[in-house]
Formats: structure tokens, C-alpha cells, sequence
């Protein structure tokens, strides 16, 4: 959901409310059935109940915490400054199911370590195929999830074409022993399209990058999107990196402009806090946030550069590697 509109409650939500236990909550739902209004719903009811109740946004597309290719945490309401991120490294989690599960799980930890009693993770829209099952199956695992909450499963309203694969993952968690309820979505509920989807990552690029100015940084602290040490002279301009700290978590993004062989520019709003290393990622975007092609996709801002979560392919959103645009060369040393 985009922040502003108020959500209303959809049938069959308050009696949610009387299944729903302090633990770990998984939103489990097709892309746009109102996974996100769900989750700010739930999380807000359940805070009313609870010292401390925490939502974790994992999905690095539609962010609602903090920036597109992390996953974020958000310990007060409303729900959008972020206590902590998880750099993914993509706005898609195909191709990056790692930092997806492995995100999730610190996130959720982070929460439990900071006192929440109740944890609700809100989930991007993959829900189909064997990347979906494997994201699901893992990351319940690791966040330690016992509840599901389901959206449009058994073709209720709101199932959409996602209805049998989200049934589908829900046998897979409710095989594993958890606690699964069952909700209509919302009348309320619509996809919004890639466009919007792509001006909704766009808006949230930009606004992260308030304040920003260059920053040079050590090569020796650049790690490539395969995670390699030293690979900074193979990244393309544009391309985004995720300033980690020494527990691993973001502490934000940040653009290479210039690779020379003893710094890289970095356009960041990060400043003035230890920053252990640079995490290249595989996607790409110019100062104003707008999302730029990878390697081989023609210059069109059309729809089609959109990498669907339900299929998990093409432009920015692609596991394409960070190749795109003009190679930055390593500037001689003379
Ligand atoms: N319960 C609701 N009340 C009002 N609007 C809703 C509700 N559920 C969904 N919407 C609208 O539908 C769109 C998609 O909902 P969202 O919660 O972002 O879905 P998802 O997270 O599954 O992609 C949003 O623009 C949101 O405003
Ligand atoms: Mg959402």
C-alpha cells in the first residue's frame, strides 16, 4: 500500500485477531492483494494488546520501510522509519534468495532482541514456482515463523491467478506444524501494474538519496554483487551499493559514480557511522533515483523492463549481474 489511505479492515479480519498469538506471523498472499494493508492492519491491532509488536517489510520492491533493495524493520508505529535493514541487493528476490532468507531472519531476531512479542512479516508477491517454494519454506525456518496468514488461498476473493500457488506454499508451512488462517482480500485490494510499482521504488530511491553528496571509499572495501573482495573496478556506473556495518546489516545505499584504482565515488546520504564494507548490488540508478537498464536492455522506461515478481525476470528487478551501462575503468596511477 502506498502509506497514504486508510485501510479498511476486509471480512473476516477481526476474527484474525482472536487466532493470531504473540509469536512470528508470516503475510503470505499474490502480488497486490493487500498483503502490506494487511500486515500495518495487524500490526496495529496487535501493538493495542502488547508492549512491543514489530513489522518486518520483506519485500525489496514495494517497500514500505525503509528503501527498495533492502528488507527493513520498523519497531514503533507509524510502521515506516526503519530500526534496521537487510541489504538484498535487487528489487526482486529471485536470483538473491539468500539475502532474502537470511534478512528476514535477522530482522525478525533483531525484533525479539529488542522486545517485541509479536513479529509480522509482510512478504513480496512471489508466490509462484520453485523459487517462491524454496524463499517460503527456508525463511519460515529461519525467522522462526508459527503463524501464517494467508491471502486468496482456495480461491477466495483476492485469489487471482496466485490463488492455487498460495495454497500450495501454505501446505508446504502448515506441513511443517504452523498455525494457518485463512483470509478474503480486501474489495479494496488492486495490483497496481509495473509502472506504478516502478514509480513507487523510484520516489523511494530519490527520497533516500535527500542529502546525498560523493563520498570516496577505499577499493579494498568493495565487495562485487558475487560477494568477492576487490571487485570495484568491474562495476558499472550506477550502480547501487549497500553500506553494511560490522553486524551486517545496511546502513543504507549508495551509487558508484568513479572507480579509480586507489577509490571509488560513491553517491550516499550515509554519513559520519562506521561502515565495515560496500556490498555491490545488481541493479542500477542515476542521482534522481530513476531506474537505469542492465546490461544489454535497451534505454525504454516502458513496462516491460520490469522484472515481475511472479516470474522473477527483466531489467532492473533481473538477476542480471552488475553489468550494465559504461563499464568504469580503473584510472591509471602515474
Ligand atoms: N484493506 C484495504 N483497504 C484499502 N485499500 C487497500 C486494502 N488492501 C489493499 N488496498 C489497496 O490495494 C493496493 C495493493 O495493496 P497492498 O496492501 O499494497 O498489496 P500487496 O502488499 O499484496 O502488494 C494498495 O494501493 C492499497 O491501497
Ligand atoms: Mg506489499
Amino acid at each position: 500500500m502506498s502509506g497514504n489511505g486508510a485501510i479498511a479492515p476486509a471480512l473476516g479480519w477481526h476474527r484474525l485477531l482472536a487466532h493470531l498469538d504473540r509469536g512470528t506471523i508470516l503475510v503470505l498472499g499474490g502480488q497486490g492483494s493487500g498483503k502490506t494493508s494487511l500486515a500495518r492492519w495487524l500490526v496495529g491491532q496487535l501493538g493495542r494488546g502488547l508492549d512491543r509488536v514489530a513489522l518486518v517489510d520483506c519485500d525489496p520492491g514495494q517497500s514500505t520501510i525503509g528503501v527498495p533493495g533492502c528488507l527493513g524493520l520498523a519497531l514503533t508505529g507509524p510502521w515506516e522509519a526503519p530500526a534496521a535493514l537487510w541489504f538484498v541487493g535487487s528489487t526482486s528476490p529471485p536470483g538473491h534468495l539468500l539475502p532474502s532468507v537470511v534478512g528476514a531472519a535477522r530482522l525478525a531476531a533483531r525484533a525479539r532482541a529488542a522486545g517485541a512479542q509479536a513479529v509480522i512479516l509482510d512478504t513480496s508477491g512471489l508466490v509462484a514456482g520453485g523459487a517462491a517454494r524454496t524463499l517460503h519454506y527456508h525463511l519460515a525456518h529461519a525467522a522462526e515463523v508459527d503463524q501464517v496468514v494467508a491471502i486468496g488461498g482456495n480461491g477466495g476473493r483476492g485469489a487471482g491467478a496466485g490463488g492455487a500457488a498460495v495454497e500450495a506454499l501454505v501446505g508446504l508451512l502448515q506441513g511443517e506444524g504452523r498455525q494457518v488462517e485463512r483470509v478474503s482480500g480486501s474489495a479494496a485490494a488492486r495490483d497496481r501494474g509495473p509502472g506504478a510499482r516502478r514509480d513507487h521504488r523510484e520516489a523511494r530511491f530519490a527520497a533516500h538519496l535527500q542529502g546525498a553528496r560523493t563520498r570516496w571509499v577505499s577499493p579494498r572495501r568493495v565487495f562485487g554483487s558475487d560477494w568477492g573482495r576487490g571487485a570495484a573496478e568491474g562495476l558499472a556506473e550506477g550502480t547501487v551499493v549497500g553500506f553494511l556495518d560490522g553486524e551486517g546489516f545496511c546502513l543504507g545505499l549508495g551509487i558508484v559514480e568513479e572507480v579509480h584504482a586507489d577509490r571509488v565515488a560513491v553517491y550516499t546520504a550515509v554519513a559520519d557511522v562506521p561502515v565495515v564494507r560496500l556490498q555491490a548490488g545488481s541493479f542500477r540508478i542515476d542521482r534522481e533515483g530513476r531506474e537505469l537498464p542492465a546490461a544489454g536492455e535497451p534505454e525504454s522506461r516502458g513496462d516491460a523492463g520490469e522484472g515481475e515478481p511472479e516470474n522473477g525476470r527483466g531489467g532492473p528487478d533481473a538477476d542480471a549481474g552488475a553489468s550494465g551501462g559504461r563499464p568504469l575503468r580503473l584510472a591509471e596511477r602515474g
